[in-house]
């Protein structure tokens, strides 16, 4: 009787640190490509037929930014590895906890389940551009500060989206309307209730301004 053969499976590499791995080699080698690219190439180069256009504008924070994108780069990468906007937070990097929340045309979305590429035409915000000109502090972040609604505020800056964003639409809410509109963010520190009074005080901080 013939063997069974059992192939050896390889261990430790799971799909996910592959993905994972391949976006972190593009941004290395899209972020040493600058440092040999003078601004004429940045802004007239062409591409080759067939090829894929990397290099894109973005509008983000109310500012043209050129950068330079792999086609299954995340927004959430884009952001914090190319355009150094370190205040999206990447938890589950999955849909899950709402840590990478940013405003796209007014509308909160999970960063890290964008890809960069469809965001072309549209005005992204992060929590670093809420604040005014002058420095002066959007009034929910204004909120944070002054109830001091979170632990370690490692979610805090996509609670803080998700909850002007929500505000947008629904300026008056009720504590358990905005409960619901920003339920798609998770705490680990499960600090829900400060968090709830903090938003709280934002909706009325930005009904008053
Ligand atoms: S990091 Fe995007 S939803 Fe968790
Ligand atoms: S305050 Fe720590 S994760 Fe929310």
């Amino acid at each position: 009787m013939t063997p069974i053969q059992i192939h050896e499976q390889p261990t430790g590499v799971t799909r996910r640190k592959f993905i994972k791995g391949v976006i972190a080699a593009g941004a290395a080698v899209s972020a040493s490509s600058y440092l040999f690219r003078g601004p004429e190439q940045l802004f007239g180069q062409g591409s080759l037929p067939g090829a894929v256009e990397r290099l894109m504008t973005l509008t983000v924070n109310g500012q043209q930014r050129r950068v330079d994108v792999m086609k299954q780069e995340t927004l959430a990468m884009t952001l914090r590895y190319k355009l150094g906007l370190t205040g999206t937070k990447l938890g589950c990097d999955r849909s899950e906890c709402g840590a990478c929340t940013v405003l796209i045309d007014d509308v909160p979305h999970y960063s890290c389940s964008i890809l960069t590429h469809t965001v072309r035409a549209k005005k992204v915000v992060t929590i670093e551009g809420l604040e005014s000109p002058d420095g002066t502090l959007h009034p929910v972040q204004q909120a944070v500060v002054d109830e001091q609604g979170f632990q370690c505020a490692f979610c805090m800056p996509g609670f803080v989206m998700s909850t002007v964003g929500f505000l947008k639409a629904n300026p008056n809410p009720t504590l358990e309307q905005l409960a619901h509109g920003i339920s798609g963010n998770l705490c680990r520190c499960a600090d829900y209730n400060k968090i709830l009074t903090a938003m709280m005080r934002g909706a009325e901080n930005m009904r008053r301004a």
